[in-house]
């Protein structure tokens, strides 16, 4: 309840927050589309952590997903690689994947998880050298290449090659906190996905750390879409293109509550419940 009273009720009584299918999609977007919910509801035993969630990603740009810990940013972010399969959670709604439904009958999940990589809060590398650590993802998906160039590839685009190309024996854990996170990124670009999700990636990062990971990921949108959930306001501001704003409603339901062009989001907010939010009244 503690998180709710933070959101006042006020927001409630006005009728600010919610969701559903109210919320607008910029008409820049059309043509781009990689990925769509429609109307995704996730169910943990009987409660909904998030429901109603209307939501577009455009290719080749940064989505940011933003909002007071809690509204399910993860839940939502889990989605669209069909994680929440690995908890004991109920999904309503589809997600359209290059128009097609990820949760639909048939679907290849381990493909879809290749093709929609993740990256978490704190870097988890694998107890074993910075090269395994790369290779892992290859062997497993039965990469037929060159394991050491594609390895070499992967480490370059995560920015990582030269601080490690002298030692990609040593163990994952003998890189700092930022390198770890970058080879975890490696390890994901590994496979060639198409979506990176990242979920909070610089939450355990230093500033310096940080700024690299951005840079990184501003650099990457070239190839590939990035979704990125962050509590950072300041560094959805800098690094996205669009932004999601989520938050609890009166039921303790995450709703997404504003989406659009970030600059649009941040200078002209449509609802007085994110003009509050990013202005740091609350969160
Ligand atoms: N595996 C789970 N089982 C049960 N409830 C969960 C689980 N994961 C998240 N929740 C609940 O769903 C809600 C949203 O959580 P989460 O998506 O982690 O929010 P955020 O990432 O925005 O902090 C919270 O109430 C949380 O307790
Ligand atoms: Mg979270």
């Amino acid at each position: 309840m503690r998180l709710w009273s933070l959101v006042s009720k006020d927001y409630v009584e006005k009728g600010d927050i919610r969701g559903g299918r109210d919320v607008t999609v910029d008409d820049t977007m059309n043509g781009k589309i990689v990925l769509e919910g429609r109307m995704l509801g996730v169910v943990y035993g009987s409660k909904y952590a998030i429901r109603d969630v209307n939501i577009k990603i455009a290719r080749n740009t940064i989505t940011a997903i933003i909002g007071p810990s809690g509204c399910g940013k993860s839940t939502l972010l889990r989605c669209f690689n069909r994680m929440n399969d690995l908890l004991d959670a109920r999904i309503e709604g589809e997600i359209l994947f290059n128009d097609h439904n990820i949760y639909s009958d048939g679907i290849n999940v381990a493909e879809v998880r290749r093709l929609i990589g993740m990256v978490f809060q704190k870097p988890n590398p694998f107890p074993t050298s910075i090269y395994n650590n790369v290779a892992f993802g290859l062997k497993i998906n039965g990469f037929r290449g060159d394991i050491g160039k594609q390895v070499e590839y992967a480490l370059r685009e995560a920015a990582l090659w030269d601080e490690v190309k002298d030692r990609l024996n040593d163990n994952a854990y003998s890189l700092s906190g930022g390198q770890q996170q970058r080879l975890c990124i490696a390890r994901a670009l590994a496979v060639e996905p198409e979506v990176l999700l990242m979920d909070e990636p610089t939450a355990s990062l230093d500033p310096i750390a940080s700024a690299k990971i951005e840079q990184l990921i501003t650099r990457l949108k070239e190839k590939i879409t990035i979704i990125i959930v962050t509590h950072n306001i300041q560094q959805a501001a800098r690094v996205s293109d669009y932004v999601n704003v989520m938050m609890i409603d009166e039921n303790m339901i995450g709703r997404l509550i504003e989406s659009g062009p970030t600059r649009e989001v941040f200078e002209s907010p449509k609802s007085k419940v994110t003009e509050d939010y990013i202005s740091g009244r609350f969160g």
